[in-house]
Formats: C-alpha cells, structure tokens, sequence
C-alpha cells in the first residue's frame, strides 16, 4: 500500500476542519463584513477593468470569485475542499448572466492550469495553511508561473498576533489550552489546535507581516504594497452595533493607517499585493 505522506494528512486536516466549520458565513458579521469590504477595496485599486482572467486559489465558497465574475472578469476558483467547491457551484450558478467559469478541487501546490494564463490570481488561504516554508514557496511559484508577466499576486496571511488580539477579545486566554495556543504563536508561529473546538482554527502558520512580504520576494515577485486588511477595526467599541450606522468612518480610519509599520501586525489579516516582472 501508498505510504500516507505529510501533505496528504495536512489536506485531510484542513477538510475535515472546513467541514465542521462554516467558512460560508464568516465575512457576514461585522467584522467578517470589514475584511471583505477592505479586501474588495485593495484589490479594486490594483486591478486593471474586465476582461481579465482571475485564478482566487483557496476561494473556499466562493464569495470573491463571485463578486470578480459579477464585474465582468473571467475567474476561476480552486480549492482542496469538496464542501467549498460545492458551495462555490451553487453561489456560482444563482448569478447566470456572469457565472464563475469553473470550480474545482484542487491545491496550490500543484495547479492543472497553463502557464501565463492569469493576468491576477488571489492567494487568500494558502499562505497560513501551508505550516511549512517550503511548502509556501512551491505554492507561490505556482501562482507566479501561472500569472502573465506583470500579472497581480493578492497574498493574505494572518498576522503573528492574531491569536493574541482573538484570546483576549473572546476571552480565550482564560483557558489554559488556549493560553499555551498563544504562547507557542507568538514563538514562531506555529499554531496548531490540541481540541475540538473549532473556534481555535486548525493547524496553520501565522506571519510576521516583514516575514510575508519577505516570502514572497523569496519565490521571485516584485514587491507592491504590505497593508493591514482589517486593521484595528475590531477595536470599534460594540463594533456588532455600531458597524451598520459607521461604516464610512471605520472604514476611512483604517485605510488611513493600512501602511504603518506600527500598526499592520495588529491587523487579524494582512495584505501582501506583488507582480509578476515584466
Ligand atoms: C479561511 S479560508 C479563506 C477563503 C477566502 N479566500 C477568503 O479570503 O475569505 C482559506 C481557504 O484556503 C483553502 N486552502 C487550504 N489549503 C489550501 C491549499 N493547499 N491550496 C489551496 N487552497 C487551500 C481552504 O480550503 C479554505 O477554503
């Protein structure tokens, strides 16, 4: 029989977390809301109009690809998980006039499409998915194969912090288990989940926001922009009231520091936008 090599177990973890935990609906609340809106805004100020041929890699339900496809461009969407490409078909499938050209299971590291075929590919997964190095320069130089030259990377990675800002806001660090979580990610970034609870994520690798940046001009693109995606806006005071009445201003107060050193590991995700050279 095959040996069971790490990256098969990596994948079934990552399947069987998506499967208990329901991806569909977490840029639905407020905060969810934020990094969307944000993550929509980034990406519009880099992005040449339709029609463009968009790769989302890690698109999960589909949410992205949805909105790119209803602007016009040509998107296709890859993801390792079964539930996603699902969900992402049936999202897909409601908007008939610019549907999502396709959906399929798939991952980063190995991707069936040609090269220099994406003038942008979204990149929103994989990089804290990927536990190891390795791993993540495959997956970019991937990306980078598959993009025309001077074609866009959109690169998300959570933050280093990101288990500190969640244990002390949800309250998680009064269990022990949890404290430990947030011990070992801020030593190296190392966040992995002993318990059932899927409010404590799953294995994965959170960045320092000069590691992501560093990374990847590791697999060869040339560097853009490092930007705070939700920045501090989970600090809005009862942000779940408040969010509908204040969105202007929260959102105008974090784009306004997206690009302070100070501040961009604050943010749960962060934006790491390159190009493939010319
Ligand atoms: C938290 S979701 C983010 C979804 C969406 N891109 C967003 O930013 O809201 C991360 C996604 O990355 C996907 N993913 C995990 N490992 C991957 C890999 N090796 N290749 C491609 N996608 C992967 C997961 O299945 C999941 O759908």
């Amino acid at each position: 029989m095959k040996k069971k090599n790490k990256r098969d177990f990596s994948l079934k973890q990552i399947t069987d977390y998506y499967n208990q935990y329901n991806e569909r609906e977490r840029l639905s609340i407020p905060l969810g809301q934020v990094e969307y809106l944000r993550t929509c805004g980034i990406i519009l100020r880099y992005l040449p109009g339709p029609p463009l041929q968009i790769v989302d890699i890690g698109g999960a339900a589909g949410r992205y690809a949805c909105w790119l496809a209803a602007l016009g461009y040509e998107v296709h969407l890859v993801d390792p998980v079964f539930r996603h490409i699902e969900q992402a078909g049936a999202a897909s499938q409601k908007q008939s006039k610019n549907p999502v050209r396709s959906c399929t299971l798939g991952d980063a590291r190995h991707l069936a499409f040609p090269d220099s075929l994406a003038d942008a590919v979204l990149f929103m997964g994989p990089m804290y998915h990927l536990t190891e190095y390795p791993d993540r320069m495959l997956a970019l130089k991937e990306a980078l194969r598959i993009l025309k030259r001077g074609g866009w990377l959109f690169a998300v990675g959570i933050s280093r912090f990101a288990s500190s800002i969640d244990g002390f806001m949800e309250g998680y660090f009064m269990d022990p288990v949890f404290m430990r979580i947030m011990i070992q990610d801020l030593s190296d970034g190392q966040h992995r989940n002993p318990t059932d609870n899927p409010d404590y994520f799953t294995s994965t690798f959170f960045h320092h926001p000069s590691e992501l940046q560093r990374e990847v001009i590791d697999a060869g693109f040339q560097f853009e922009a490092l930007m705070a995606i939700e920045g501090i806006g989970y600090m809005v005071k009862d942000l779940e009231k408040n969010w509908e009445k204040n969105k202007k201003s929260i959102l105008e107060i974090i784009q306004k520091t997206e690009r302070e050193p100070s501040l961009i590991g604050a943010s749960p995700h962060i934006m790491c936008v390159a190009r493939k050279r010319e």
